[in-house]
């Protein structure tokens, strides 16, 4: 599961505001949403209007029951707004409006457990998978995302290996989504070379890799 911690940098990363500048609230859309672990940390961080879709219908009967029980036990949330679906994140332009969304938030699907014995062959065929995935995604954001919009995702490393090579990321790049990292000039060597940063504790087989995008054209 994605920690409640990162998640919320997550969010705060995404530099929307609860509140936007016109009076509007800022949209937030998590379309991998899995048991819902970002929009509840949305949620608790204030934001009324948020929008979450997963393929699965099993994750999305998961986030509807974990939003209740956060609105239920929390009154002050009572007046969320949010919108729920099951959907492909592949196919996000059939539902949604082009031009309409602040910020995407998300931890995509990051292929199966690994036991750590798999061959080198097999963790090629899933970063294939995985990355052509994303790729598709990323076409999907570009339409949908509002200029400047923002996406903060996480890209796995399975065992050593990223999910998204370097020229993927110039693919991403050209497609009109660019490096955006908001940090100040004394946190940028944290970055990686490739803009990104890493979280994992030792000994993970699958390591996390933050990325910050932000629409340019
Ligand atoms: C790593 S989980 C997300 C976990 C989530 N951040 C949480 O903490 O609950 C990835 C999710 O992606 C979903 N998924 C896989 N392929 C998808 C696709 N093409 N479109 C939308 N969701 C997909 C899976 O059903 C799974 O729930």
């Amino acid at each position: 599961m994605l920690p409640p911690k990162l998640a919320k940098m997550m969010i705060n990363l995404s530099t929307v505001s609860p509140l936007s500048k016109g009076g509007l609230r800022g949209v937030l859309l998590d379309p991998f949403c899995g048991s819902g672990t970002i929009l509840m940390q949305a949620a608790l961080l204030g934001y009324q209007n948020a929008i979450g879709s997963d393929l699965s219908p099993k994750a999305m009967a998961d986030t509807k029951q974990n939003l209740a029980f956060l609105t239920k036990s929390l009154p002050q949330l009572s007046t969320l707004n949010y919108q729920l679906s099951t959907l492909d994140a592949t196919k996000l332009s059939t539902t949604h409006k082009p031009n309409s969304i602040d910020a995407i938030v998300t931890e995509p699907f990051l292929g199966p457990p690994l036991r750590g014995s798999e061959p080198t062959e097999a963790i090629k065929k899933i970063i294939s998978e995985l990355s052509t995935l994303y790729l598709r995604a990323f076409a999907e954001f570009k339409k949908i995302l509002k200029p400047d919009g923002r996406v903060v995702i996480i890209f796995p490393i399975l065992k050593s290996w990223p999910s998204i090579s370097d020229q993927q990321l110039e693919q991403i790049k050209t497609l009109g989504l660019a490096p955006a990292w908001n940090v100040p000039e004394l946190l940028r060597p944290l970055l990686t070379k490739r803009h990104s940063v890493i979280y994992s504790r030792p000994g993970q087989r699958i390591e996390r890799e933050i990325f910050v995008f932000k629409k340019i054209k």
